[in-house]
């Protein structure tokens, strides 16, 4: 299949520093699919206000993720890039969204369960989460939105809220998005195991270097197996993730000294550090000379923002239109 002509769309939350998980979870297929379509790329800062109240914090890590973007190869001349907060029309269909959906399929969703078992607050936000999710898709009449594996059922409540809107309207006003979900990583692991997040402490940032990434690495679990005998790779932490930064023959190679025995889990996560310096090296440069360059990072995202905003006013216009809200003020607000 082509994405040529398509809308492609995705989102990332500025929650807190970028990590392993979301980078081969998400990232990696926002920067690979840049090429094959029309991309639409944004920091859902809005989002972010269900899980940080800091006001301070979510302007930091906003701007820190635009830098981390760039630096890991975004390309502001191929997609558009930008803030949810430049585009109001994605808050306004939120709302029309929100007045079409039952409440019962937001008590469905597993991700605010997941969320409140976590220890974050109950709040409406967090609750219509999925919905103002919708919006962001809907808003850019997307084909394909490309999200790691946890992104599914939200990607299903905004297709289920496109079509009851569309039913109520009698037309096709909003289209249908597909997901894109990368299956082979379906879970990067953390340092204990679970689930690298940053709700567990467990993580590798992408950005983190020197001693202080040295000291993640090394704090990977392992298990007690002595040094000289021989291990399971497959059994490994270090090893599940060695794996995502390797090629085959590498990953061969290591399985093999594992096997052999006389290779410890020390030995691994030094194999693992070296691969994750290699594979970061450039991107790491490109960051630290990109923020020295903070208007240039503005610009972007005001070029962006601008861009989403054209696309997603021509959509809104045809739902105020359609579900009957009529505005005095049009295009000057573009
Ligand atoms: P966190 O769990 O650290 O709060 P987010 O929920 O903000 O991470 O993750 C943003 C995106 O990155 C998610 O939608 C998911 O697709 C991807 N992602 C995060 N952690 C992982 C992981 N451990 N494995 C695979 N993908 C992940
Ligand atoms: N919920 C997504 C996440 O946690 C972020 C997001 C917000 C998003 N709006 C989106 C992703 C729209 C895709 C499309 O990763």
């Amino acid at each position: 299949m082509t994405n040529h002509n398509k809308t492609i769309l995705s989102g990332i939350t500025p929650s807190g520093k970028l990590h392993l998980g979301n980078y081969f979870g998400a990232m990696r297929q926002h920067l690979e699919m840049q090429h094959q379509g029309n991309a639409f790329y944004f920091i859902a800062n809005y989002h972010s206000m269900t899980s940080v109240t800091s006001g301070e914090l979510i302007r930091e890590n906003s701007l820190n993720i635009a830098l981390d973007y760039l630096a890991l190869g975004l390309d502001p001349n191929k997609c558009t890039f930008f803030l949810q907060s430049d585009v109001p029309q994605v808050t306004e269909l939120s709302w029309i969204l929100g007045t079409q959906c039952p409440v019962s399929l937001m008590e469905k969703a597993v991700a605010y369960k997941e969320k409140i078992a976590n220890g974050l607050s109950p709040n409406i936000g967090l609750f219509t989460y999925p919905i103002l999710q919708a919006a962001d898709i809907l808003i850019y009449d997307s084909d394909i939105v490309p999200v790691g594996a946890d992104q599914k059922q939200n990607i299903e409540i905004c297709r289920d809220l496109a079509g009851k809107l569309n039913h109520i309207c009698g037309d096709e006003i909003l289209k249908l998005p597909e997901p894109h979900i990368v299956k082979e990583v379906a879970v990067v692991p953390g340092l204990d195991g679970r689930k690298m997040s940053k709700s567990y402490n467990n993580t590798i940032e992408i950005f983190d270097e020197g001693k202080s990434l040295k000291k993640r690495v090394m704090a990977i679990e392992t298990d007690s197996t002595p040094l000289d005998d021989p291990k399971d790779p497959e059994k490994c932490n270090v090893f599940a993730l060695l794996k995502l930064f390797a090629d085959q023959e590498k990953q061969e190679e290591v399985a093999e000294k594992y096997r052999e025995g006389g290779f410890g889990y020390g030995h691994a996560k030094n194999e693992l550090l070296d691969l994750i310096n290699d594979f970061f090296g450039d991107a790491r440069e490109r960051r630290n000379v990109l923020k020295k360059n903070p208007d240039f990072i503005m610009d972007v995202l005001k070029d962006g923002g601008r861009k989403a905003r054209e696309r997603a006013e021509s959509v809104m216009e045809r739902v105020r239109s359609a579900t009957g809200i009529i505005t005095t003020h049009r295009k000057e607000t573009v």
